[in-house]
Protein backbone atom coordinates (compact mmCIF):
# COMPACT_ATOMS: atom_id res chain seq x y z
CA UNK A 1 0.00 0.00 0.00
CA UNK A 2 2.79 2.52 0.98
CA UNK A 3 4.23 1.69 -2.51
CA UNK A 4 1.75 2.42 -4.24
CA UNK A 5 0.79 5.60 -2.53
CA UNK A 6 4.43 6.69 -3.05
CA UNK A 7 4.40 6.06 -7.04
CA UNK A 8 1.02 7.69 -6.85
CA UNK A 9 2.10 11.39 -4.87
CA UNK A 10 5.03 11.26 -7.44
CA UNK A 11 3.22 11.12 -10.42
CA UNK A 12 0.32 13.15 -9.37
CA UNK A 13 2.55 15.66 -8.99
CA UNK A 14 5.17 15.07 -11.99
CA UNK A 15 5.85 18.13 -13.83
CA UNK A 16 2.28 19.15 -13.39
CA UNK A 17 2.23 23.37 -14.09
CA UNK A 18 0.35 25.35 -11.32
CA UNK A 19 -0.31 29.23 -11.60
CA UNK A 20 2.64 30.34 -9.09
CA UNK A 21 5.03 28.06 -10.83
CA UNK A 22 4.16 27.09 -14.84
CA UNK A 23 7.23 25.28 -15.30
CA UNK A 24 7.13 22.48 -16.56
CA UNK A 25 10.84 20.75 -17.17
CA UNK A 26 12.66 23.62 -17.42
CA UNK A 27 10.11 24.95 -19.84
CA UNK A 28 7.90 28.24 -19.07
CA UNK A 29 4.37 28.00 -20.58
CA UNK A 30 3.47 30.65 -23.33
CA UNK A 31 0.90 28.75 -25.85
CA UNK A 32 -1.29 26.06 -23.09
CA UNK A 33 -4.70 27.26 -21.42
CA UNK A 34 -4.79 26.67 -18.16
CA UNK A 35 -5.73 27.57 -14.88
CA UNK A 36 -5.85 26.31 -11.65
CA UNK A 37 -8.86 24.95 -11.14
CA UNK A 38 -10.80 27.33 -7.93
CA UNK A 39 -10.18 25.18 -4.84
CA UNK A 40 -13.47 25.16 -3.14
CA UNK A 41 -14.81 23.22 -6.87
CA UNK A 42 -11.67 21.25 -6.60
CA UNK A 43 -13.27 19.63 -2.83
CA UNK A 44 -16.13 19.68 -3.93
CA UNK A 45 -14.91 17.09 -6.97
CA UNK A 46 -13.24 15.03 -4.25
CA UNK A 47 -16.67 14.68 -2.36
CA UNK A 48 -18.70 13.96 -4.91
CA UNK A 49 -16.38 11.61 -6.24
CA UNK A 50 -16.82 9.50 -3.34
CA UNK A 51 -20.02 8.69 -4.38
CA UNK A 52 -19.93 6.56 -8.20
CA UNK A 53 -22.89 9.15 -9.36
CA UNK A 54 -23.33 8.11 -13.31
CA UNK A 55 -24.85 11.48 -15.23
CA UNK A 56 -25.81 8.88 -18.12
CA UNK A 57 -28.43 10.18 -20.65
CA UNK A 58 -28.74 13.70 -18.43
CA UNK A 59 -29.76 16.53 -20.10
CA UNK A 60 -31.47 20.11 -19.75
CA UNK A 61 -35.01 18.52 -20.74
CA UNK A 62 -35.34 14.86 -19.27
CA UNK A 63 -36.25 15.87 -15.54
CA UNK A 64 -38.34 13.13 -15.04
CA UNK A 65 -36.49 10.45 -16.23
CA UNK A 66 -32.97 9.54 -15.41
CA UNK A 67 -30.38 6.61 -14.10
CA UNK A 68 -32.22 6.08 -11.01
CA UNK A 69 -30.38 7.13 -7.67
CA UNK A 70 -28.28 9.93 -8.68
CA UNK A 71 -30.63 12.59 -8.76
CA UNK A 72 -28.89 14.78 -7.23
CA UNK A 73 -26.03 15.27 -9.36
CA UNK A 74 -28.62 15.07 -12.50
CA UNK A 75 -30.05 17.95 -11.11
CA UNK A 76 -27.03 20.52 -10.80
CA UNK A 77 -26.46 19.49 -14.33
CA UNK A 78 -29.82 20.32 -15.93
CA UNK A 79 -28.91 23.65 -13.66
CA UNK A 80 -25.90 23.81 -15.09
CA UNK A 81 -26.95 23.65 -18.83
CA UNK A 82 -29.14 26.30 -17.89
CA UNK A 83 -27.29 28.90 -16.90
CA UNK A 84 -24.38 28.30 -20.07
CA UNK A 85 -27.72 28.14 -22.20
CA UNK A 86 -28.52 31.77 -20.64
CA UNK A 87 -25.18 33.08 -21.30
CA UNK A 88 -25.56 31.63 -24.78
CA UNK A 89 -28.76 34.06 -25.68
CA UNK A 90 -30.93 30.79 -25.09
CA UNK A 91 -33.98 30.80 -23.03
CA UNK A 92 -33.93 27.28 -21.28
CA UNK A 93 -36.74 25.91 -23.21
CA UNK A 94 -35.57 26.70 -26.80
CA UNK A 95 -32.45 24.58 -26.23
CA UNK A 96 -31.42 21.28 -24.95
CA UNK A 97 -28.07 20.34 -23.96
CA UNK A 98 -25.85 17.68 -22.17
CA UNK A 99 -22.20 17.84 -20.59
CA UNK A 100 -19.72 16.41 -22.57
CA UNK A 101 -15.91 15.18 -21.76
CA UNK A 102 -14.88 18.40 -23.96
CA UNK A 103 -15.26 20.57 -26.65
CA UNK A 104 -13.75 17.21 -28.91
CA UNK A 105 -17.05 15.96 -28.03
CA UNK A 106 -19.14 18.18 -28.09
CA UNK A 107 -17.96 18.82 -31.68
CA UNK A 108 -18.38 15.21 -33.00
CA UNK A 109 -21.67 15.43 -31.80
CA UNK A 110 -22.83 18.34 -33.48
CA UNK A 111 -21.26 17.39 -36.84
CA UNK A 112 -24.03 14.13 -35.89
CA UNK A 113 -26.80 16.07 -35.70
CA UNK A 114 -26.19 17.90 -38.64
CA UNK A 115 -25.30 14.85 -41.07
CA UNK A 116 -28.72 13.30 -39.93
CA UNK A 117 -31.13 16.24 -39.68
CA UNK A 118 -34.01 15.75 -42.17
CA UNK A 119 -32.76 12.40 -43.07
CA UNK A 120 -35.11 9.63 -43.93
CA UNK A 121 -33.96 6.36 -42.85
CA UNK A 122 -33.17 4.96 -46.27
CA UNK A 123 -30.61 7.35 -47.10
CA UNK A 124 -29.15 6.73 -43.20
CA UNK A 125 -25.47 5.32 -44.88
CA UNK A 126 -25.11 7.25 -47.70
CA UNK A 127 -22.30 10.23 -47.75
CA UNK A 128 -24.14 13.21 -48.71
CA UNK A 129 -22.82 16.05 -46.40
CA UNK A 130 -20.35 18.76 -47.01
CA UNK A 131 -19.01 20.53 -44.35
CA UNK A 132 -17.23 24.38 -44.36
CA UNK A 133 -14.82 25.87 -41.72
CA UNK A 134 -11.80 27.80 -42.11
CA UNK A 135 -8.20 26.44 -42.40
CA UNK A 136 -7.98 27.54 -38.74
CA UNK A 137 -10.77 25.70 -37.49
CA UNK A 138 -9.49 22.95 -34.64
CA UNK A 139 -8.63 19.90 -35.98
CA UNK A 140 -11.53 17.48 -33.79
CA UNK A 141 -13.75 18.73 -36.77
CA UNK A 142 -11.70 16.76 -39.28
CA UNK A 143 -11.74 14.25 -36.64
CA UNK A 144 -15.13 14.31 -36.56
CA UNK A 145 -15.68 14.32 -40.35
CA UNK A 146 -13.45 11.10 -40.81
CA UNK A 147 -15.60 9.36 -37.76
CA UNK A 148 -18.54 10.10 -39.71
CA UNK A 149 -17.64 9.05 -43.12
CA UNK A 150 -18.07 12.48 -44.70
CA UNK A 151 -14.36 12.93 -45.00
CA UNK A 152 -12.58 9.50 -44.80
CA UNK A 153 -9.12 10.79 -46.02
CA UNK A 154 -7.27 12.74 -43.59
CA UNK A 155 -4.87 14.32 -46.23
CA UNK A 156 -7.69 15.33 -48.36
CA UNK A 157 -10.33 16.04 -47.08
CA UNK A 158 -13.08 17.30 -50.60
CA UNK A 159 -14.56 14.35 -51.98
CA UNK A 160 -15.26 13.97 -55.78
CA UNK A 161 -19.06 13.78 -55.29
CA UNK A 162 -18.91 17.31 -53.92
CA UNK A 163 -19.25 15.87 -50.20
CA UNK A 164 -16.19 16.14 -47.74
CA UNK A 165 -14.91 19.28 -45.95
CA UNK A 166 -14.05 22.05 -46.89
CA UNK A 167 -11.49 24.36 -45.17
CA UNK A 168 -11.71 27.76 -46.46
CA UNK A 169 -9.50 31.33 -46.30
CA UNK A 170 -9.56 33.91 -43.58
CA UNK A 171 -9.20 37.61 -43.70
CA UNK A 172 -5.62 38.64 -42.20
CA UNK A 173 -7.22 38.20 -38.67
CA UNK A 174 -8.42 34.81 -38.94
CA UNK A 175 -11.80 35.15 -39.72
CA UNK A 176 -13.40 32.89 -42.43
CA UNK A 177 -14.27 34.80 -45.82
CA UNK A 178 -18.10 34.70 -45.81
CA UNK A 179 -17.80 34.75 -49.58
CA UNK A 180 -16.09 31.59 -50.09
CA UNK A 181 -18.41 29.96 -47.66
CA UNK A 182 -21.14 31.52 -50.23
CA UNK A 183 -19.36 31.03 -53.86
CA UNK A 184 -18.19 27.15 -52.42
CA UNK A 185 -22.00 25.95 -51.21
CA UNK A 186 -23.28 27.35 -54.08
CA UNK A 187 -20.99 25.72 -56.88
CA UNK A 188 -21.71 22.26 -54.68
CA UNK A 189 -25.08 22.51 -54.83
CA UNK A 190 -25.80 23.22 -58.48
CA UNK A 191 -22.87 20.71 -59.57
CA UNK A 192 -23.73 18.11 -56.46
CA UNK A 193 -27.00 17.24 -56.62
CA UNK A 194 -25.88 14.43 -54.30
CA UNK A 195 -24.79 16.63 -51.21
CA UNK A 196 -28.32 17.67 -49.30
CA UNK A 197 -26.50 18.15 -46.30
CA UNK A 198 -24.46 21.61 -45.73
CA UNK A 199 -22.78 22.00 -42.38
CA UNK A 200 -21.03 25.53 -41.31
CA UNK A 201 -18.72 25.57 -38.80
CA UNK A 202 -18.22 28.64 -36.38
CA UNK A 203 -15.24 29.63 -34.96
CA UNK A 204 -15.39 31.38 -31.61
CA UNK A 205 -12.72 31.37 -31.69
CA UNK A 206 -9.79 30.09 -33.06
CA UNK A 207 -6.91 28.00 -31.14
CA UNK A 208 -4.22 29.70 -33.00
CA UNK A 209 -5.24 33.36 -33.26
CA UNK A 210 -8.01 33.82 -31.03
CA UNK A 211 -9.80 35.08 -34.03
CA UNK A 212 -14.12 35.01 -33.89
CA UNK A 213 -16.00 34.28 -37.54
CA UNK A 214 -18.74 36.64 -37.99
CA UNK A 215 -21.27 34.73 -36.58
CA UNK A 216 -24.38 36.97 -37.77
CA UNK A 217 -23.35 37.44 -41.12
CA UNK A 218 -22.65 33.55 -41.39
CA UNK A 219 -26.11 33.34 -40.20
CA UNK A 220 -27.34 35.76 -42.46
CA UNK A 221 -26.28 33.94 -45.24
CA UNK A 222 -27.64 30.74 -44.25
CA UNK A 223 -31.04 32.35 -44.02
CA UNK A 224 -30.37 33.67 -47.80
CA UNK A 225 -29.13 30.20 -48.60
CA UNK A 226 -31.83 28.43 -47.41
CA UNK A 227 -34.42 30.85 -49.41
CA UNK A 228 -32.14 29.77 -52.60
CA UNK A 229 -32.10 26.05 -51.95
CA UNK A 230 -35.42 25.07 -49.80
CA UNK A 231 -35.06 21.06 -50.24
CA UNK A 232 -31.29 21.19 -49.06
CA UNK A 233 -30.41 20.88 -45.63
CA UNK A 234 -28.35 23.70 -43.48
CA UNK A 235 -26.87 23.52 -40.44
CA UNK A 236 -25.15 25.69 -38.14
CA UNK A 237 -22.33 24.57 -35.75
CA UNK A 238 -20.27 27.16 -33.55
CA UNK A 239 -17.13 25.63 -31.86
CA UNK A 240 -17.11 27.98 -28.78
CA UNK A 241 -14.46 25.51 -26.51
CA UNK A 242 -12.32 28.69 -25.82
CA UNK A 243 -14.46 31.74 -26.39
CA UNK A 244 -18.30 30.42 -24.41
CA UNK A 245 -17.26 32.20 -21.55
CA UNK A 246 -15.38 34.71 -22.42
CA UNK A 247 -17.05 36.48 -25.92
CA UNK A 248 -20.52 36.68 -24.82
CA UNK A 249 -18.87 39.45 -22.03
CA UNK A 250 -16.75 41.50 -24.62
CA UNK A 251 -18.92 44.19 -26.45
CA UNK A 252 -16.55 44.20 -29.40
CA UNK A 253 -16.83 40.64 -30.41
CA UNK A 254 -20.65 40.32 -32.01
CA UNK A 255 -22.84 37.84 -30.86
CA UNK A 256 -21.78 33.94 -31.11
CA UNK A 257 -24.61 32.11 -29.83
CA UNK A 258 -28.65 31.30 -30.06
CA UNK A 259 -29.67 34.90 -30.44
CA UNK A 260 -28.39 33.65 -34.71
CA UNK A 261 -31.41 32.13 -35.55
CA UNK A 262 -29.92 29.51 -37.73
CA UNK A 263 -27.42 28.44 -34.84
CA UNK A 264 -28.47 24.89 -34.39
CA UNK A 265 -25.62 23.65 -31.92
CA UNK A 266 -23.22 25.04 -30.08
CA UNK A 267 -19.90 23.02 -28.31
CA UNK A 268 -18.42 24.83 -25.60
CA UNK A 269 -15.61 23.72 -23.15
CA UNK A 270 -15.80 24.59 -19.29
CA UNK A 271 -12.39 24.42 -17.88
CA UNK A 272 -10.23 26.77 -20.70
CA UNK A 273 -10.90 30.01 -19.95
CA UNK A 274 -12.17 29.09 -16.09
CA UNK A 275 -10.98 27.93 -13.24
CA UNK A 276 -12.51 24.55 -13.69
CA UNK A 277 -11.21 20.85 -14.67
CA UNK A 278 -10.16 19.15 -17.51
CA UNK A 279 -12.91 16.81 -18.84
CA UNK A 280 -15.84 19.16 -18.73
CA UNK A 281 -17.96 20.29 -21.76
CA UNK A 282 -21.40 20.71 -22.97
CA UNK A 283 -23.25 20.34 -26.46
CA UNK A 284 -26.54 22.53 -26.91
CA UNK A 285 -28.70 22.04 -29.38
CA UNK A 286 -31.97 23.95 -30.36
CA UNK A 287 -35.05 21.74 -28.90
CA UNK A 288 -36.49 20.69 -32.69
CA UNK A 289 -33.35 19.12 -33.30
CA UNK A 290 -32.66 17.27 -29.56
CA UNK A 291 -33.83 14.00 -30.83
CA UNK A 292 -32.10 13.82 -34.12
CA UNK A 293 -29.57 11.14 -32.64
CA UNK A 294 -31.36 9.98 -30.08
CA UNK A 295 -30.71 6.10 -29.18
CA UNK A 296 -33.18 4.37 -27.20
CA UNK A 297 -32.09 1.45 -24.64
CA UNK A 298 -34.57 -0.68 -22.86
CA UNK A 299 -32.07 -0.73 -19.72
CA UNK A 300 -31.48 2.58 -19.25
CA UNK A 301 -34.60 3.75 -18.17
CA UNK A 302 -34.45 7.54 -19.63
CA UNK A 303 -35.97 6.84 -23.25
CA UNK A 304 -31.86 7.07 -24.59
CA UNK A 305 -29.64 9.39 -25.16
CA UNK A 306 -28.86 12.17 -27.46
CA UNK A 307 -25.15 12.35 -26.73
CA UNK A 308 -22.20 10.18 -27.82
CA UNK A 309 -21.14 9.68 -24.46
CA UNK A 310 -22.69 7.60 -22.39
CA UNK A 311 -21.53 6.66 -18.68
CA UNK A 312 -20.29 10.35 -17.50
CA UNK A 313 -19.09 11.39 -14.26
CA UNK A 314 -22.07 13.15 -12.21
CA UNK A 315 -18.93 14.41 -10.05
CA UNK A 316 -18.02 16.60 -12.81
CA UNK A 317 -21.17 18.60 -12.92
CA UNK A 318 -21.21 19.24 -9.33
CA UNK A 319 -17.68 20.62 -9.67
CA UNK A 320 -18.85 23.23 -12.38
CA UNK A 321 -21.74 24.01 -11.46
CA UNK A 322 -20.13 25.31 -8.12
CA UNK A 323 -17.86 27.01 -10.42
CA UNK A 324 -20.14 28.97 -12.32
CA UNK A 325 -22.37 29.70 -8.90
CA UNK A 326 -19.34 30.83 -7.01
CA UNK A 327 -18.25 33.36 -10.31
CA UNK A 328 -21.67 33.95 -10.92
CA UNK A 329 -22.51 36.42 -13.56
CA UNK A 330 -20.30 39.20 -12.39
CA UNK A 331 -17.73 36.72 -11.92
CA UNK A 332 -17.64 35.71 -14.96
CA UNK A 333 -17.55 39.34 -16.56
CA UNK A 334 -14.79 40.12 -14.38
CA UNK A 335 -13.00 36.94 -15.51
CA UNK A 336 -13.53 37.72 -19.31
CA UNK A 337 -11.89 41.14 -18.74
CA UNK A 338 -9.12 40.22 -16.69
CA UNK A 339 -8.00 37.57 -19.49
CA UNK A 340 -8.45 40.61 -22.01
CA UNK A 341 -6.40 43.04 -20.14
CA UNK A 342 -3.51 39.98 -19.60
CA UNK A 343 -3.64 39.89 -23.40
CA UNK A 344 -3.32 43.56 -23.87
CA UNK A 345 -0.51 43.81 -21.48
CA UNK A 346 1.19 40.91 -23.45
CA UNK A 347 0.29 42.79 -26.61
CA UNK A 348 1.88 45.89 -25.13
CA UNK A 349 5.18 43.96 -24.10
CA UNK A 350 5.33 42.19 -27.25
CA UNK A 351 4.87 44.99 -29.35
CA UNK A 352 8.42 46.14 -28.17
CA UNK A 353 10.18 43.61 -29.51
CA UNK A 354 8.75 44.64 -33.44
CA UNK A 355 7.13 41.64 -33.97
CA UNK A 356 4.21 41.35 -36.29
CA UNK A 357 1.11 40.51 -34.17
CA UNK A 358 -2.40 39.82 -35.79
CA UNK A 359 -5.56 41.51 -33.79
CA UNK A 360 -7.09 39.33 -31.51
CA UNK A 361 -10.79 39.15 -30.93
CA UNK A 362 -10.19 36.91 -27.96
CA UNK A 363 -7.16 36.65 -24.89
CA UNK A 364 -5.22 34.50 -27.49
CA UNK A 365 -2.18 36.36 -29.53
CA UNK A 366 -1.31 35.05 -32.92
CA UNK A 367 2.92 36.16 -33.72
CA UNK A 368 3.98 36.05 -37.19
CA UNK A 369 7.44 34.71 -37.86
CA UNK A 370 9.21 31.64 -36.43
CA UNK A 371 9.85 31.51 -32.78
CA UNK A 372 13.32 31.57 -31.69
CA UNK A 373 15.28 28.02 -31.94
CA UNK A 374 17.72 29.30 -29.22
CA UNK A 375 14.41 29.72 -26.87
CA UNK A 376 12.73 26.41 -27.85
CA UNK A 377 14.21 24.51 -24.98
CA UNK A 378 12.95 26.93 -22.17
CA UNK A 379 9.43 27.57 -23.52
CA UNK A 380 6.39 25.69 -24.25
CA UNK A 381 4.99 27.61 -27.15
CA UNK A 382 2.75 26.00 -30.31
CA UNK A 383 3.61 27.04 -33.57
CA UNK A 384 1.66 26.70 -36.93
CA UNK A 385 1.14 27.82 -40.59
CA UNK A 386 -0.75 30.62 -41.64
CA UNK A 387 -1.30 31.83 -45.71
CA UNK A 388 0.39 35.33 -46.02
CA UNK A 389 -2.22 37.48 -47.37
CA UNK A 390 -4.93 35.32 -44.90
CA UNK A 391 -7.17 34.59 -48.30
CA UNK A 392 -6.07 31.37 -49.79
CA UNK A 393 -6.65 27.86 -48.32
CA UNK A 394 -4.47 25.97 -46.54
CA UNK A 395 -3.85 23.45 -49.42
CA UNK A 396 -2.69 26.32 -51.59
CA UNK A 397 1.29 25.40 -50.55
CA UNK A 398 2.51 28.98 -51.19
CA UNK A 399 2.97 31.95 -49.89
CA UNK A 400 3.12 30.77 -45.85
CA UNK A 401 3.70 32.11 -42.55
CA UNK A 402 5.11 30.55 -39.63
CA UNK A 403 2.94 31.50 -36.60
CA UNK A 404 2.92 31.01 -32.58
CA UNK A 405 0.83 32.11 -30.15
CA UNK A 406 0.55 33.41 -26.62
CA UNK A 407 -2.51 32.07 -24.68
CA UNK A 408 -3.29 35.02 -22.09
CA UNK A 409 -4.19 32.79 -19.10
CA UNK A 410 -2.88 34.75 -15.11
CA UNK A 411 0.35 32.46 -14.96
CA UNK A 412 1.20 34.34 -18.88
CA UNK A 413 2.10 37.66 -17.07
CA UNK A 414 5.64 36.83 -15.40
CA UNK A 415 6.12 34.38 -18.24
CA UNK A 416 6.06 37.37 -21.35
CA UNK A 417 8.42 39.24 -19.05
CA UNK A 418 10.72 36.55 -19.20
CA UNK A 419 10.48 35.54 -22.72
CA UNK A 420 10.67 39.43 -24.28
CA UNK A 421 13.82 39.63 -21.88
CA UNK A 422 15.32 36.71 -23.72
CA UNK A 423 13.92 37.29 -26.88
CA UNK A 424 15.97 41.04 -26.56
CA UNK A 425 18.84 38.44 -25.71
CA UNK A 426 18.55 36.44 -28.46
CA UNK A 427 17.94 39.74 -31.05
CA UNK A 428 20.89 41.38 -29.38
CA UNK A 429 23.11 39.22 -27.67
CA UNK A 430 22.45 41.06 -24.40
CA UNK A 431 20.16 41.30 -21.09
CA UNK A 432 18.72 38.07 -20.50
CA UNK A 433 16.33 38.35 -17.25
CA UNK A 434 15.97 34.99 -16.64
CA UNK A 435 16.63 36.61 -12.51
CA UNK A 436 13.45 38.57 -13.76
CA UNK A 437 11.84 37.80 -10.19
C1 LIG B 1 -11.34 25.79 -30.94
C2 LIG B 1 -11.20 24.47 -30.23
N1 LIG B 1 -12.13 23.52 -30.41
C3 LIG B 1 -12.05 22.33 -29.82
C4 LIG B 1 -11.00 22.03 -28.98
C5 LIG B 1 -10.94 20.67 -28.31
O1 LIG B 1 -11.16 20.80 -26.94
P1 LIG B 1 -10.91 19.58 -25.93
O2 LIG B 1 -9.43 19.39 -25.89
O3 LIG B 1 -11.49 20.06 -24.64
O4 LIG B 1 -11.62 18.40 -26.44
C6 LIG B 1 -10.00 22.99 -28.77
C7 LIG B 1 -8.85 22.68 -27.92
O5 LIG B 1 -7.87 23.37 -27.87
C8 LIG B 1 -10.11 24.25 -29.40
O6 LIG B 1 -9.18 25.19 -29.23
Amino acid sequence: MAEVSDQLKRNISLAVPRSDDTTVKGKKIISFPFQDPLPFATRVLAKAFQTNANNIGTRLHNADGSEGGFEGSQELERRLLSMIAEILGAKSEEVDGFMTLGATASNLDGMQIGREKGRTPDKQCKNTTAIFGSFLTHYSIDRAAKTLNIAPNFDDTENDDGTGYYKLGTDGRGRVLVEQIEEKIERIAAEHPIVTHFIVVGNAGTTMLGSVDDIPQIDALITKLKARFPEKHFHFHVDAAFGAFVAPFLRDVPDIGFRNKNVGTVGVDIYKTLPGHVGSGALFVRRDLANVTRSSSEYVPIGGSISSVGSKPGAMAVACYAILRLLGKKGLQENAQRLMSIASFARDQLSELNLHLFPNDLPIIGVSGRFPVELLDYYIVHESTFPLNGRQPLREDSGFAHIWNVVAMPHIEKNILHLTADYRWVLHGRNSLWNID
